[in-house]
């Protein structure tokens, strides 16, 4: 893999490109008046990272379409909550201003700005990736990202993404430091027609959640753990989940509530 630029590239562009190949360890290459096909050609790579005056975009082949960060389904969700609408996301785990979130499967952290305008400016949310590339992409995403909304940027800018396993990180938590843990793990049985994740499929880590996982977040969570799975999957039993329905779609959430049990 190799990290370039956009031709004409500014200052802060080459900048970024410098410290993202520094990051992912791969060579940073001047782009010159190349396209990206002569660069990789020369080069004998498929992986590009180019920082574009926009966005970082990830190149997989010539084939592929880049994966870029884009708020998509997650700005329609702040929006209905701008109208005062719910979410359902919102209303499973209980999700309240100033409530500190950890989201363990980032992705491309739709649901994590969902989680951040909801949690507000009083509130906090750690949105955790194990995949490097992913990370990097979405996390200057969402340090740039202008949707023309003031306050849903402000609530991208307080996302807090960081590259590490999830189990890692519970790991070293604090008993009943965080209000919520959230957990959409690629589904064991994928739904092909959702193309939200398409582009992320290749890169993203596709393993099982781990029961130590979430026996971890079940002690540091103060409020709610949940799951994102496929509405007809063995997870939810698996893993000690109470699996909740929202309307019709093939997607169903898995809740344990931690708040008023044993602890
Ligand atoms: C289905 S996607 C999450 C989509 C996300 N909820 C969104 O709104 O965009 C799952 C993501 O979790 C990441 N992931 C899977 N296992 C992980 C782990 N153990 N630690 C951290 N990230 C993990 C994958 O790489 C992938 O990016």
């Amino acid at each position: 893999m190799i990290v370039t630029t956009s031709d004409k590239p500014s200052q802060r562009a080459l900048s970024t490109a410098r410290r993202l190949a520094g990051e992912l360890s791969a060579p940073y290459v001047p782009r010159g008046k190349q396209t990206l096909r002569q660069m990789a050609e020369r080069m004998a790579v498929i992986r590009l990272i180019v920082v574009t005056e926009k966005e970082v975009r990830y190149y997989d082949g010539q084939t592929e379409s880049p994966l870029y960060f884009h708020p998509s389904m997650a700005f329609v969700r702040v929006k209905r909550l701008r109208r005062g609408e719910s979410d359902p996301l919102l209303d499973l785990t209980g999700c309240k201003p100033g409530d500190i979130v950890i989201d363990c499967t980032a992705g491309l952290a739709a649901d994590s700005l969902v989680f951040s305008y909801a949690a507000g400016e009083t509130g906090a949310v750690t949105a955790i990736e194990s995949e490097p590339v992913l990370c990097a992409v979405v996390r200057e995403g969402l340090a740039g990202y202008q949707s023309g909304l003031t306050d849903v940027d402000a609530a991208m800018r307080r996302i807090r993404m960081i590259n590490v396993n999830h189990a890692e990180y519970l790991a070293g938590l604090p008993d009943n430091s965080v209000d919520i843990v959230y957990f959409d793990p690629m589904f064991r049985q994928p739904i092909h027609e959702s193309s939200a994740l398409e582009p992320l499929r290749k890169l993203a880590n596709g393993s099982a959640l781990t029961v130590e996982a979430v026996r971890e977040a079940i002690r540091v969570a103060r409020k709610t753990v949940v799951m994102k799975e496929h509405r007809e999957s063995g997870e939810f039993e698996r893993l000690g989940f109470e699996r909740r329905h929202v309307n019709t779609s093939k997607i169903a959430y898995g809740v344990i509530e931690v708040a008023g049990s044993s602890k």
